[in-house]
Order: C-alpha cells, then sequence, then structure tokens
C-alpha cells in the first residue's frame, strides 16, 4: 500500500498560537518520525511525503532558508536511523536548484539505503506533478531521438517509467491535513485513481491516532478503478 501525505497547515498552526511560521515548520518536522513509524505498523510499504513544492519558492526567502535548514536537520539527524530500520529513502523532485551540500546529503542517504526492504519513503522535495511529466518527456523524446524508443511504443507505463516514481506503485490513498480541498501538483498522473482523505487537522497535529483513523476509513472504501464491483465482493488492500 501506498500513502502520500500532503502535509500543509504548519503556517496555520503557528499563526494560531502567535508563533513565527517557522515554528509551525519546526513542529511539522518533528510530526515525520512517529508517522513513518506509523505507516510501517500499518503495513505502508510506500510513504511519501510532500515537502517542499516547486511552487513553495514564491514564498519570503527567510520561510525557504528556513526549511531548507530543517530538511538538512531532519537528513542529518535521521541518516543511521532510517537505514538501520532497513527503510529505502528516494528523493521525489528536481534536486539541481538544491543546496549543493543537501544534495549530496540526499544522494548519500539514497545510496546507503537502496537495498533496504521494509518500506520505501519517498521526499518529494522541489517536485511539482507537472514538472515530474515535463522532466519525463524530455527522458522519452531523447530516447525516441537516439532511435531506442518507437514513438507507436509509447504508452501509459512508458510515461510511468520515467517518472520520478519509476518502479513504484501509485498511491493507494493521499492524505491532505489541514483542510484544503486541493492537490497542490502533487502526483497528479500516479494518482489517477487514488484515493483521497482530506483531514481537518493540521500536520503538526497530526498524530499516529489520526493517522490510524484516517487508514482506518480508507480500508473501509471499495475501489472499482472505473468497474462495476459487486457487493461483499472480496477486495485487496
Ligand atoms: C506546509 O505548511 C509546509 C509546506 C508547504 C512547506 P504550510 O506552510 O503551507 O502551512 P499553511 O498552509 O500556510 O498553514
Ligand atoms: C502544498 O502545500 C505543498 C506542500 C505541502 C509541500 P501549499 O501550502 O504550498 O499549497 P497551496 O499553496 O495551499 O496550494
Ligand atoms: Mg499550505
Amino acid at each position: 500500500m501506498h500513502v502520500g501525505i500532503i502535509m500543509d497547515g504548519n503556517g496555520r498552526w503557528a499563526a494560531k498560537r502567535g508563533l513565527p511560521r517557522l515554528m509551525g515548520h519546526k513542529r511539522g518536522a518533528g510530526r515525520v518520525k512517529d508517522i513513518v513509524k506509523t505507516s510501517i505498523e500499518l503495513g505502508v510499504t510506500t510513504l511519501t511525503l510532500y515537502a517542499f513544492s516547486t511552487e513553495n519558492w514564491k514564498r519570503a526567502a527567510h520561510e525557504v532558508e528556513g526549511l531548507m535548514k530543517l530538511f538538512r536537520g531532519y537528513l542529518q539527524n535521521n541518516f543511521v536511523e532510517l537505514n538501520e530500520k532497513n527503510i529505502k529513502v528516494k528523493f521525489l523532485g528536481d534536486p539541481t536548484p538544491l543546496a549543493a551540500d543537501l544534495r549530496e546529503q540526499m544522494e548519500n542517504l539514497e545510496d546507503l539505503t537502496k537495498d533496504n526492504t521494509l518500506m520505501t519513503l519517498n521526499i518529494a522535495i522541489n517536485y511539482g506533478g507537472r514538472d515530474d511529466l515535463v522532466r519525463a518527456t524530455r527522458k522519452i523524446a531523447a530516447k525516441v531521438r537516439d532511435g531506442s524508443l518507437a514513438i507507436d511504443d509509447i504508452c501509459e507505463q512508458t510515461i510511468s517509467d520515467h517518472l520520478d516514481t519509476v518502479k513504484q506503485p501509485d498511491p493507494d490513498l493521499i492524505i491532505r491535513t489541514a483542510g484544503e480541498l486541493r492537490l497542490s501538483n502533487f502526483m497528479i498522473w500516479q494518482g489517477a485513481y487514488s484515493e483521497l482523505a482530506f483531514v481537518k487537522t493540521s500536520w503538526p497535529e497530526f498524530t499516529p491516532e489520526v493517522y490510524t483513523e484516517v487508514i482506518a476509513e480508507y480500508r473501509s472504501r471499495t475501489r472499482q478503478f472505473g468497474a462495476v464491483i459487486p457487493k461483499g465482493a472480496k477486495v485487496v488492500k
């Protein structure tokens, strides 16, 4: 089971308490460890955390810098433990505009954990669903140009195989915290048939208990994928 989480509401959580937005991000970063642990307990095999979108560069420079510092801190503090826990870490998004030291740390962690098998943790940084598709299109076009791929052989699987989530299952469930009813450019291709859960709880308050309830509610749903599933049919989840 693949769960994607749009971790939203850090800023509002802080504002409500008269705190600077960055305090909300700090609190939010502190939620990650718990949610990773709970994911394993709940049988989630791929967890994707949307941490920074291609649009988030529009924010004030000090907020962007603060977020980058938090990513750095998270990687430093969890580098060894993620590997010890047998978690495979993968970064989604275009790393090019990120600081060189951060990119190096990201590459090292991906490399260190590449053979781990308990769960895949995708961290989406400078990720946008449209950008994912643009980069995939470029890779596909290059193959057509060099003759290794025929235009008529391009199918849905070809697109999936060139996205950042290559070889991964599509998200079964996309959760967005903090009440907004939109995807904000998250996995627009992969999420074509994802179940959606919009919860009011902000990310800093998203506890394992709230998460467990959301997963239980998801497991009570019937997914049809366009077909008609007879009542009482056994559905694998
Ligand atoms: C999500 O919280 C974190 C990021 C987008 C990096 P927000 O910062 O968007 O919080 P709100 O939506 O302003 O409350
Ligand atoms: C989406 O949240 C991006 C992340 C959670 C990383 P935003 O807060 O940036 O999205 P909008 O601006 O409300 O759509
Ligand atoms: Mg937001």
